[in-house]
């Protein structure tokens, strides 16, 4: 087989880049490790910045988040199981974030590689990348008991954390910055309806955050160690802890239900540098992971996936590499700053296992500067709800 691209990965990086190279009549194949319904069954984030709207917009692949995602102009913060702060992003930073769940979207990007007939290999084992610096690199893989090769100008390696792309890129020039978190999260997913607006929430007993998903799902989450799993949390445990740590306010406002889905997510940020190597391009998880606190994760595949694609196609048009070139040096910039900001917002809402007494007077009193300072509340906003590209 031969091909302009290959990407590795059928994840919302690999799936919007097939896209977005789909609508510039670029030619590539996808390979995916795991089946369709696996990837349709995980469960992950579901704040959209505005930037990302855009783009999923120029992607051809809106059309049902337009319909059915929920764009929220306010959050709120809360801390001590009293103070609820209100954070008005739209009015702060003139944008506003949309919650559609990355399920929803990973659906809509394989309807619409379906209808484009996209050459998208399910259960592709052993994928291998050969060459990557040269410019006639190659992939391959076993597929329906075939071992299958395919030429290509270009490799996206979308893999994921758990992908081969990163590590094709030697020790020596590869660098990875990372921090694991001592906590996870504890996430319930319930046929109720959510609040109309986010609560992250600091306290004593640890973090607790209420996310939405549509009008009948709602998303909840509890900080919890490490070791526990889920045979450890009976749904009315949760529902107990998540009480304890928010304002009454608050919870006398939600609908308790069955979880209809339950998992513990460990906490880390990593990123792997440089993002691209000879004709390979990391995008997405395959370069860096952020912890969920500032709802980052899928905005920053979006945002590389939308660099690296426009850089394709000047190159692919005009013969023009510079923005191959700079690829790497735009997304992590970009990266950086979503991975500074994950690290602040968690630092700020959660209980490490050796908080002290001053620990927790410096995070609140960090979260009182925040509800008496414009200034503060409109950096918060910006941040949250992602930098323009330039
Ligand atoms: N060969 C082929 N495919 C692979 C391989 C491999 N060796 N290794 C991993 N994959 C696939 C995974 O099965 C997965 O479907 O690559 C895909 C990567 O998808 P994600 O992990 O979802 O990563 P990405 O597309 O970068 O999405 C960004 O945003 O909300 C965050 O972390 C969350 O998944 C989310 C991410
Ligand atoms: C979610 O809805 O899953 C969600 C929302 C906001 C976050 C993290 C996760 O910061």
């Amino acid at each position: 087989m031969q091909t302009q691209v290959v990407i590795v990965g059928a994840g919302p990086a690999g799936m919007l880049l097939s896209r977005l190279l789909d609508r510039a009549d670029i030619d590539h194949v996808v390979l995916e490790r795991r089946t369709r319904e696996y990837v349709l069954g995980r469960i992950r984030a579901g704040i959209l910045e505005w930037s990302a709207v855009d783009v999923i917009r120029s992607a051809g692949v809106g059309a049902r988040m337009d319909r059915e995602g929920d764009a929220h102009d306010r959050l709120n913060i809360s801390w001590g199981g009293k103070r609820l702060l209100p954070i008005e992003l739209a009015e702060l930073s003139g944008r506003r974030v949309m919650a559609y769940g990355q399920t929803e979207l990973q659906h809509d990007l394989y309807e619409a590689a379906d209808a484009a007939g996209t050459t998208l290999l399910f259960e592709a084992a052993d994928v291998a990348l050969h060459d990557v610096t040269s410019d006639s690199p190659s992939v391959t893989f076993r597929h329906n008991g075939a071992d299958e090769r395919i030429d290509c100008q270009f490799i996206a390696g979308c893999d994921g954390y758990h992908g081969v792309s990163r590590a094709t890129i030697p020790d020596g020039i590869r660098q990875e910055f990372e921090r694991v978190y001592p906590f996870g999260w504890l996430g319930i997913l319930s046929k109720t309806p959510p609040l109309p607006h986010l609560v992250y929430s600091n306290h004593e007993r640890g973090f607790a955050l209420c996310s939405t998903r549509n009008p009948m799902l709602s998303r909840y989450y509890v900080q919890c160690p490490l070791d526990d799993t889920t045979d450890d949390w009976s749904d009315d445990r949760f529902w107990t802890e998540l009480f304890a740590r928010i304002p009454a306010e608050v919870s006398d406002r939600i609908q308790t239900g069955p979880s209809i889905e339950k998992s513990i997510a460990p906490l880390r940020s990593f990123v792997a540098e440089p993002m691209r190597h000879g004709s390979l391009f990391l995008a997405g998880d395959a370069a860096h992971i952020v912890p969920p606190t500032g709802a980052k994760g899928l905005n920053l595949a979006v945002s590389d996936v939308h660099l690296l694609s426009l850089a394709l196609i000047t190159h692919f048009r005009d013969g023009n590499s510079a923005g191959l070139d700079r690829y790497s040096d735009q997304a992590l910039a970009r990266v950086w700053n979503a991975v500074r900001f994950s690290w602040s917002m968690t630092t700020l809402l959660h209980r490490f296992p050796d908080t002290t007494g001053f620990d927790q007077r410096i995070q609140e009193r960090e979260l009182e500067y925040l509800a008496g300072s414009v200034a503060a509340r409109t950096s918060f906003a910006e941040q949250y709800v992602g930098l323009r590209f330039s």
